[in-house]
């Protein structure tokens, strides 16, 4: 049985979402759609924006993977 992954960060463009979290408090937003055009996260794949609405509504910067069924 393998741990469940860490998610952390916005594998695109490798902000961290602590990072972000700290770049939305300097900046007094919570618009993910300013962070995204003025930082780059979420902007690729977006397998990383539900996480990053989370940690900008809650200050959670770390996430576990989903577990997946077993087939
Ligand atoms: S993981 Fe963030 S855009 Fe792909």
């Amino acid at each position: 049985m393998t741990e469940p992954r860490q998610i952390d960060h916005c594998e695109c463009c490798g902000l961290t979402f602590a990072q972000i979290v700290d770049q939305a408090r300097q900046k007094q937003t919570t618009s993910v759609r300013r962070l995204k055009r003025e930082l780059g996260m979420g902007t690729y794949c977006t397998a990383c924006r539900p996480y990053i609405e989370t940690a900008l509504e809650t200050g959670q910067t770390v996430f576990q993977e989903p577990e997946t069924p077993a087939t």
